[in-house]
């Protein structure tokens, strides 16, 4: 018997991969399917699949050309497979020339012709709904944003506002979008969701003005320093079926997900303790330096360390301490310590301080260690007393990581689906809290 093997997406499943399946099934008297997990297509930049892993793989059994359906998880594993099912023949359309050589090792590597003038990638343009995108602010995260948002389907970015016209008009000239920098509403009419970039003390009152006008909205971190402006917007948005979502880039990622389900399903036993820690040095005459512009290192650096804490340890935390070293008016150094009745968390964040920018996660069991930069997750290690049990675990983080976030959102978009439970609504309103409490000076000692 010949076994032939083939791999693939097979997303909204068309006559180009039925003809590949047909003529790969009469290359032998077997034909073995690897069809692609939604995990191992996101962890390979493909991030727009439309179906999931399971209905692809209905689609697949449907054609009636593959004797066996098998699930692509991992970089490597057609060698695997290869062996493991004693293949003769590798299969696969004339796209990939050249590219499976080195299997030629293990089996008769074969490249079929494919079908001229039809793909996945054309089939979700096609039925693809774009929405034009417009964004608040023209700095540093505004312009990772604009390649980021390319690879998401949906999402186009069409417009800037920018109060500051000579910033709005070059930040427009440079990616190719109109500028707007006078009325707020002449750029609301043009595009259908916003993204807010701008400095921290606007956001409330562009998410306002956008959510009023009928606009979903992004908003970057910090998301507002009020948690009763946050509690207000989401109250908003969900009674006029728009989205809101805190632009928190790590909660998005796939690695830093993996690692909280990993967590929440015992491989440490009971989390006793979280801290992390974030800095980045600054130098004036810099926005984060400026107090008049709710600088520092809380305001800026809170938002991510306050949401793994609280996506490890909850929202219902007992009591918070602040110690914090000040400079220009503004913490160049904050060490935060946040209670719960079950465990302790701390961070320590800098601007004008460093600080190693790990996490650690202990456990009754083990613990985690992210090594710095913990927010940029592409590796963490599960650590036992038994050495010899560790396990590594390593990922891609692609791009400047934006993508994440922005895919989540459109996604939010495209379902009508008005939370996520990457980031709750509950777990934005907690990290507001504590942004606030700090400003607040609640519990606060200077160092
Ligand atoms: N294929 C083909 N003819 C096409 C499209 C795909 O022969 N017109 C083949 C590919 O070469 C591959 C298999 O079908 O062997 C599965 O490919 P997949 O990547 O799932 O399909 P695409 O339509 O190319 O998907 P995408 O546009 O997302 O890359």
């Amino acid at each position: 018997m010949t076994k032939v093997i083939t791999y693939g997406t097979y997303d909204l499943l068309h006559e180009g991969h039925i003809n590949l399946l047909r003529r790969a099934k009469e290359l032998g008297d077997y034909l073995i399917v690897g069809v692609t997990s939604d995990s191992f297509d996101r962890g390979r930049g493909k991030l727009n699949v439309r179906n999931n892993v399971l209905e692809r793989v209905q689609a697949v059994k449907e054609t009636g050309y593959a004797d066996e359906v098998i699930i692509e998880d991992y970089l490597g594993q057609k060698i695997d497979d290869i062996q493991r099912y004693d293949v003769e023949i590798f299969a696969i359309g004339s796209d990939w020339e050249g590219k499976f050589d080195y299997l030629n090792e293990y089996c008769k590597v074969v490249y079929l012709p494919r079908t001229e003038g039809i793909s996945s990638t054309m089939l979700r343009e096609q039925t693809e709904v774009v929405y034009r995108i417009g964004i608040v602010g023209s700095g540093r995260i505004a312009k990772r944003f604009v390649p980021e948002s390319k690879v998401v389907n949906s999402a186009k970015v069409t417009a800037v506002y920018d109060p500051n016209k000579v910033s709005a008009d070059a930040f427009g000239e440079e990616f190719g979008l109109n500028s707007f920098s006078d009325k707020y509403e002449d750029f609301m009419s043009e595009v259908d969701v916003v993204y807010i970039a701008s400095p921290h003390l606007t956001h409330y009152d562009y998410a306002k003005q956008s959510l009023y006008a009928g606009k979903h909205v992004l908003c970057e971190i910090p998301f507002m320093l009020k948690a009763s402006q946050v509690h207000e917007l989401y109250d908003y948005a969900e009674a006029h079926n728009l989205v809101l979502l805190e632009a928190s880039k790590t909660a998005f990622c796939p690695s830093f997900n993996h690692l909280v389900t990993l967590v929440k399903s015992g491989v440490i036993g009971d989390v006793v303790d979280v801290k992390t820690s974030l800095s980045k040095m600054v130098c004036a005459p810099m926005r984060e330096l400026d107090a008049l512009q709710a600088g520092g290192a809380m305001n800026e650096h809170a938002p991510l360390n306050m949401m793994a804490i609280i996506k490890l340890l909850g929202t219902d935390y007992t009591k918070v301490d602040f110690y914090s070293k000040m400079g220009n008016g503004v913490d160049i150094y904050t060490k935060a310590n946040i209670c719960y009745t079950h465990a302790t968390a701390s961070m320590t964040l800098g601007i004008g301080v460093k600080t190693e920018g790990n996490m650690i996660i202990s456990g009754t069991k083990g613990y985690v260690y992210v090594p710095a930069p913990w927010w940029l997750t592409d590796f963490f290690e599960i650590r036992y007393e038994d050495q010899t049990k560790n396990k590594k675990y390593f990922y891609s983080y692609d791009g400047d990581g934006l993508r994440y976030e922005i895919q989540e959102f459109m996604s939010m978009i495209v379902n009508q689906r008005k939370s996520s439970y990457k980031l709750r609504q509950q777990e934005s309103i907690a990290i507001a809290e504590i942004i606030e409490r700090f400003n607040n000076k609640d519990n606060f000692q200077e160092i």
